[in-house]
């Protein structure tokens, strides 16, 4: 890496942390493996793949609302800061705003190590102006970065309603964590998925091409590839359900059989139809998130919308201790 301005801290989960979640998460009832497994390398490039889907709307519609308010959002939380983006490896919404937001630095952080170097070395070279602080992390140990970045108004900068990714508690919990990091006078910019027609929304994490389903199914060929697991891909199938009375898209990894696997020689039993539940995504009305928000430390200062308010983009301000 020859560029001075680009630092790499990798805080990388180890193989042993995806083993034992993936051993206490298939011992579970219902069984759960945390969405954060899906993105290795073959899951971030069928993740990236998903967001050019026609079904996924919130990419475009995301990326329509940051260019259009790019300005406006640069004026109501000033020039020099620090851009922090949890899951920043694929910058292509932190660059709409570079340019406006002149920050000192630029640190994305996120769970998957290729994206994460690549993203960041790009984003180093095309804007020589900028330090960039790479920071290879899953979200829930954000506190321990950045540690040799430069001082200044901190923005936290959270796209891609990822936060949907969260349980409601979980996500309050998450959101008082990023409302540390950027007191005491930082900002939080964040995305956050509508709710909306279920048809929409099923369509949306169940496309036509089956890339959604090959995102999910990916993580059975990661254990078995990293945890010498041996499930049958043909023997398991895609399932996306919105959970209108929790207000969630769910994912499930379905059996379609009986079936005996191993994961890290440990032998599990599964009934036909019997499901790992692999993803949550919860959309929010407005109001419903600025009160999730305000409970982790945040004041709303506004919000913006698509013509079809099929998402939103938050603005909120740090409440001061
Ligand atoms: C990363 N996250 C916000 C995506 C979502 O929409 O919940 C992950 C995803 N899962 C299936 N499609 C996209």
């Amino acid at each position: 890496m020859a560029d001075t301005h680009f630092e790499y801290h990798d805080l990388h989960p180890t193989p042993a942390d995806f083993a034992a979640e993936v051993l206490a998460g298939l011992r579970r009832r219902p069984r759960y493996i945390p969405p954060k497994f899906f993105y290795d390398a073959e899951g971030s490039r069928l993740f990236e793949a998903i967001t050019e889907l026609p079904e996924y709307y919130p990419t475009r519609t995301e990326v329509g609302i940051l260019q259009e308010r790019a300005g406006e959002i640069a004026r109501r939380v000033g020039t020099g800061g620090l851009l922090v983006e949890p899951g920043g490896a694929s910058p292509a919404k932190a660059r709409v705003l570079l340019d406006g937001l002149q920050p000192c630095a630029y640190v994305p952080m996120d769970i998957s190590r290729e994206h994460l170097w690549l993203a960041a070395d790009q984003v180093a070279a095309e804007y020589p102006w900028l330090e960039v602080h790479a920071a290879c992390t899953d979200f829930t140990r954000l506190l321990e970065v950045p540690p040799a970045a430069p001082t200044g108004t901190r923005v936290a900068f959270f796209p891609g309603s990822s936060i949907g990714n969260f349980d409601p508690e979980d996500a309050v919990g998450f959101l008082a964590t990023v409302a540390e990091l950027v007191r005491p006078s930082g900002f939080l910019l964040i995305g956050v998925d509508l709710k909306k027609d279920p048809a929409r929304l099923e369509a949306a994490y169940d496309d036509a091409a089956g890339i959604t389903a090959a995102f999910n199914l990916n993580l059975l060929a990661r254990m078995n590839r990293e945890l010498d697991a041996d499930f049958d891909l043909e023997a398991w199938r895609h399932r996306a359900r919105y959970d209108a009375d929790r207000g969630r898209v769910e994912m499930h990894l379905v059996s379609r059989r009986a079936q005996t696997v191993q994961v890290a020689g440990v032998p599990f039993d599964f009934a036909a139809d019997e499901t790992i539940h692999t993803e949550n995504s919860y959309k929010y009305g407005v109001e419903e998130f600025q009160a999730l928000a305000r409970r982790a430390g945040f004041v709303p200062e506004t919000v913006w919308l698509d013509a079809d308010r099929l998402f939103s983009v938050h603005l909120f301000a740090v409440e001061s201790d």
